[in-house]
């Protein structure tokens, strides 16, 4: 829909005639510091750190500001359309929700904020296995909205076939396998403030509900939630997983399949060999390999050595709208929003994330237009430069 999403701009300005101002920010760069105002240290460093020194946090920002558009002139861009197509399914824009953990330590509505606002935008999401909510509940908040379920792949076989069908009975279309985090990094902020939610019982709910988990216990995690915690910990880290493995997920997940965590072409084919769907170039957002490659550095050859066999989505790093525009013109088909939104729900909720999004989607809309160009099938790497 031409200026659909960069219609929020006038409706911004219209309110400020009735003296309004918006209630959180829309300067990208200034959110973090907003929501690090609202939030204690602990879920504020469970939020902004990385692992180890940072590098690749700040890579991952250097990567885009690398890149930069070369607008065009009179191309008749009045007209534009943000749609693209992920897995056989048309998106109105080419920006989904990332798997983000243990949102109730930012705001007490969690994800399900993120799934009303999700539903309401028309943005997929995709909820994390450590959600501070059950897969029902935000099902649920998220109604007739797009859901894709996160997959932290746990080191037993009847705890993943049970959270798997739960997911689909909830309308998750589709999984996504998250291969990096096994195990947390080294993270100075955290470790500082000895400070883990998961240890606290905050984002265990999936499991916490699930038939399968509590089989398991002596007790319910109600009655004995230390016990609870002590069986989640080595059922959901510690083991690494197997290529080997990944004909387990495909028998008993009906629907696509996304590796998220790729960094190396190499690991890109192989997804592609082993019949995946879909890879999302990402380090996590910094948070997992300390001095790992910026995430958008490996992206172009990625999507050159598998862009037609895959889907290719990415993220880390995504702050603006001129980011996803750089991300899509270097390969990718569509971008997860990590950071930005979590920092929007912090400071208002449902509220805060769909304004958070909806900037970030009004400022692609018009920095796409104001660059020359209409679709998305429009940009290459032609449309940017390399500075
Ligand atoms: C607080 C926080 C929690 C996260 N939890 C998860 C998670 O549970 N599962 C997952 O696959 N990725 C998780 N991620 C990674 C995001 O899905 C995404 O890869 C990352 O946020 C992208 O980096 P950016 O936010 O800097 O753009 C988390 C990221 C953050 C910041």
């Amino acid at each position: 829909m031409a200026g659909q999403y960069g219609a929020y701009q006038n409706e911004i300005y219209l309110q400020g005639l009735g003296e309004q101002v918006p209630p959180f920010t829309t300067d990208p760069t200034r959110l973090e510091a907003a929501a690090r105002e609202k939030l204690d240290d602990g879920p504020y460093g469970y939020v902004a750190g990385g692992a180890g020194s940072g590098a690749t946090v700040r890579a991952n920002r250097e990567a885009f500001d690398r890149w930069r558009i070369v607008p065009r002139m009179l191309t008749d861009a009045t007209q534009r359309d943000l749609a693209t197509t992920v897995l056989g399914t048309e998106l109105p824009s080419p920006v989904l929700l990332a798997p983000v953990g243990v949102q109730s330590i930012v705001h007490p509505d969690g994800e399900l904020a993120t799934a009303r606002a999700a539903a309401a935008m028309g943005v997929p999401m995709v909820l994390s296995t450590a959600s501070s909510n059950t897969i029902e509940d935000v099902a649920e908040a998220n109604g007739d909205g797009t859901r894709w379920y996160q997959l932290y792949w746990p080191n037993d076989n009847e705890v993943t076939i049970s959270i798997l069908a739960r997911a689909k009975a909830a309308g998750f279309s589709t999984l996504v396998l998250t291969l990096d985090t096994w195990t947390l990094a080294w993270r100075p902020t955290d470790l500082d403030q000895a400070y883990l939610p998961f240890i606290r019982g905050i984002g265990t709910a999936i499991p916490f509900a699930d038939p399968a988990f509590r089989a398991k216990l002596a007790k319910s995690p109600e009655e004995d939630p230390t016990a609870a915690i002590l069986q989640w910990i080595p059922t959901f880290t510690g083991t690494d997983h197997h290529w080997d493995q990944l004909p387990f997920l495909r028998e008993h997940w009906d629907g696509p399949i996304v590796l998220k965590g790729i960094q190396h072409v190499d690991d890109a084919r192989r997804a592609a060999d082993a019949g995946m769907d879909g890879i999302v170039v990402s380090n996590h957002g910094g948070r997992q390999v300390d001095g790992a490659v910026a995430a958008l550095d490996v992206l172009p050859e990625i999507a050159a050595a598998v862009g037609d066999r895959v889907d290719v989505l990415f993220d880390s790093g995504v702050r603006t709208g001129a980011d996803v525009l750089k991300a899509v013109a270097l390969g990718a088909k569509a971008v997860l929003l990590g950071r930005p939104y979590v920092y929007g729900l912090a400071l208002g909720g449902e509220d805060g994330v769909r304004h958070a999004v909806r900037g970030i989607l009004a400022d692609l809309d018009l920095t796409l237009g104001l660059s020359g160009n209409r679709t998305l099938a429009d940009l290459s790497s032609d449309t940017l430069r390399r500075t």
